[in-house]
């Protein structure tokens, strides 16, 4: 089953209808409160939305990139191939500019100029070839997802069994679900297979300060799919593993290297040491465009992201029916924003993959995807 809004099926980008010249999103800014959906025409607006999040996460960070590459193509000079083409790599610059951590976006950048480069037809052409690679890049996306589904409902099917069909807790953090991707989520793809199997599942949700991705994007979207879920604060989880109310730990990530190092969302690695302590399985799904083929330390190679004090310093919330932004701390009190962090391998349990899950390590990997070995 797709994921849907009051009943009726979304993706989380797409091409208007009859104006394909525009790129519409689900602003993701204004949920749960609100459902607003914004167009797109050129690379700066797409660019925007990128480095605001109104778009965020890995996966769909990927495919706004794919088309706002489309967009910028649209746009290039045609004085010649090179001053196109030199326009597009600018563009791509700036769509990749801000968000350094997640890996999908300078693999969708790379792989539209790849494909618009190799293609010798004129402009027309070119930018036929740059709209059916952003849709081949959103499609693949949603698809991957689909099978991370199929392959992680094994691992809730198997705990299900054990518990003799009592309710299985899978407790996750930031926001991994359809909203981070084209469709059906990572994290949450087997949360939403198991669901639609009719297997007992609960998700405890983190919140996930300071951008609270876990209590309004998530909350919001399995609650809209009908999941039964908790939202619980950041320092939750460790007590709840003590107390044998979890069975199972699912995060997605922005960027995984082929030896297994995963780096999400801040606070990740804290919830991962907490699982092993108390012998609770680990495991991170991914599409294979969240794998970087190059790094092999994650902890230190891994770029993350520092984002602005605002938002450890304030918070956005409904007010008397308005979205609002409060101040927390001292208005002079400085604070610091790293976004993500890296889960050494040796804490993952597993990586559920469109192709199947395999331990977090260079050989478990490289026997999913051989053509990768050098
Ligand atoms: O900063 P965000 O919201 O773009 O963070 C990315 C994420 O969605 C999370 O880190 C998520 O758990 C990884 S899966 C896309």
């Amino acid at each position: 089953m797709q994921m849907n809004v009051d009943g009726k099926n979304y993706r989380t980008i797409w091409l208007k209808e009859n104006e394909s010249n525009v790129v519409q999103i689900i602003d993701q800014r204004s949920l749960p409160h609100r459902f607003v959906i914004e167009d797109l025409t050129t690379v700066d607006e797409v660019a925007r939305a990128i480095k605001d999040m109104h778009v965020r996460g890995a996966g769909l960070i990927g495919a706004t990139a794919g088309y706002g590459m489309y967009i910028a193509a649209l746009h290039a000079p045609r004085d010649s191939d090179q001053a196109f083409l030199d326009q597009l790599v600018a563009d791509g610059e700036k769509l990749k500019a801000n968000r350094p951590t997640a890996v999908n976006l300078e693999w969708s950048v790379k792989r539209q100029l790849d494909a618009i480069s190799a293609c010798d037809g004129d402009f027309e052409a070119k930018i036929r070839v740059a709209k059916d690679m952003a849709q081949t890049i959103a499609d693949e996306d949603s698809e991957f997802c689909r099978r991370i589904g199929e392959h992680g409902v094994a691992i809730i099917e198997e705990i299900s069994q054990r518990k003799n069909g009592e309710v299985v807790n899978v407790l996750t953090h930031c926001n991994a679900g359809w909203l981070a991707f084209v469709d059906y989520g990572t994290a949450t793809a087997p949360v939403y297979a198991a669901y639609d199997r009719g297997i007992k599942v609960h998700v405890w949700v983190d919140e996930t300060r300071p951008r609270n991705q876990g209590a309004s994007l998530t909350s919001w979207e399995l609650g809209q799919h009908g999941v039964p879920h908790a939202v619980i604060v950041d320092n939750v989880g460790g007590h709840l593993m003590q107390h044998g109310m979890v069975d199972l730990v699912i995060t997605g990530t922005d960027r995984t290297t082929y030896t297994g190092d995963v780096a999400n969302k801040i606070g990740t690695y804290l919830k991962a040491l907490a699982a092993k302590d108390n012998g609770i399985p680990f495991y991170v799904a991914l599409p294979s465009s969240t794998f970087d083929w190059e790094i092999r330390d994650g902890v230190k190679e891994i770029p993350i992201e520092e984002r602005d004090a605002t938002e450890v310093k304030s918070i956005k919330g409904l007010h008397d029916g308005e979205l609002k932004r409060v101040l927390l701390t001292p208005e002079d009190s400085p604070a610091v924003n790293y976004a993500f962090d890296v889960t050494p391998a040796r804490l993952v349990t597993g990586l559920i993959t469109e192709r199947g899950i395999c331990a977090a390590s260079e050989e478990g990997v490289l026997g999913l995807y051989p053509e990768k070995r050098s």
